[in-house]
């Protein structure tokens, strides 16, 4: 089953409330980043945590090792249910977050802790212009691989790079795809998009969507659009094959 995610990119408080009060009804999942994070962090992680929301704390870390598992103790108290850093922290990096995240666990708690394999703003170009000299699919490859060899949960990554994850990681693996555009939608500045339909026949366990809901006319119907286009394809998926 492919759940839906929403990205609570709001520059203010009520903007973000505003959109977690009209789609609350259908949506169990919110992702918070850095905007939100960083200025009404407390308050947004709050009305989540009252209303039983699950939350994606989206805070790409990536520093030392000694720092990123500080860091995951210190957010725990968030009551995120996943948490993000980035793999191109490398080995090290990862596996001191997968131990500040079993330390925890050891108390009760539940967290997962998943990579962010690349930017879905990142094309060949980019990798290029910065030093990087492998394409965008080689390195979503080598860092799915490597974040769960590090032990970490899952990753995030594009839609079209679902099947080079899949292929290198086990089937619990979770794996996380933003980028998601419904036909029709523009797609700003994500360079490698999919539509919901399209992540759940590539296999995505989450999708994670933000303006296409946020700055709809409508994001309670923009949601329920949503989910209709994945309870469809899911139940493409599913479906029998006919001879
Ligand atoms: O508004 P939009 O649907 O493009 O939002 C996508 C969300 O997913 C943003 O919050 C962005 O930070 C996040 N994201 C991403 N690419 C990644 C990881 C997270 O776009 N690789």
């Amino acid at each position: 089953m492919t759940q839906l995610m929403i990205a609570l990119d709001e520059a203010k408080l009520e903007e973000a409330q505003d959109v977690f009060r009209h789609t609350a009804a259908d949506v169990l999942w919110y992702k918070v980043g850095y905007q939100a994070y960083y200025s009404f962090g407390n308050e947004i992680l709050a009305e989540l945590r009252e209303a039983r929301r699950n939350i994606f704390l989206d805070l790409k870390l990536h520093d030392i090792p000694n720092t990123v598992a500080g860091a995951i103790g210190s957010v725990v108290r968030s009551g995120a249910s996943f948490v993000t850093v980035h793999a191109e922290g490398g080995r090290a990096m990862m596996q001191a977050a997968a131990q500040a995240r079993d330390k925890i666990n050891a108390t009760g708690r539940s967290l997962k802790i998943v990579a962010v394999t690349l930017l879905t703003s990142i094309s060949n170009d980019d990798l290029k212009e910065t030093g990087v000299d492998k394409s965008v699919h080689e390195i979503v490859s080598i860092r799915a691989a490597l974040a769960q060899d590090c032990g970490l949960d899952g990753v995030v990554c594009p839609v079209e790079a679902v099947p080079i994850v899949r292929a290198r990681t086990s089937p619990e693996f979770t794996i996380i795809c933003p980028g998601i555009r419904p036909a029709g939608v523009a797609s700003g500045d994500q360079k490698r998009t999919a539509t919901p339909a399209e992540a759940v026949l590539a296999g995505a366990d989450f999708i994670v969507v933000g303006r296409p809901i946020t700055k709809a006319l409508d994001p309670r119907s923009a949601v329920q659009k949503i989910c209709a286009e994945l309870a469809t394809a899911q139940a493409e998926l599913s479906a029998p094959e006919r001879s």
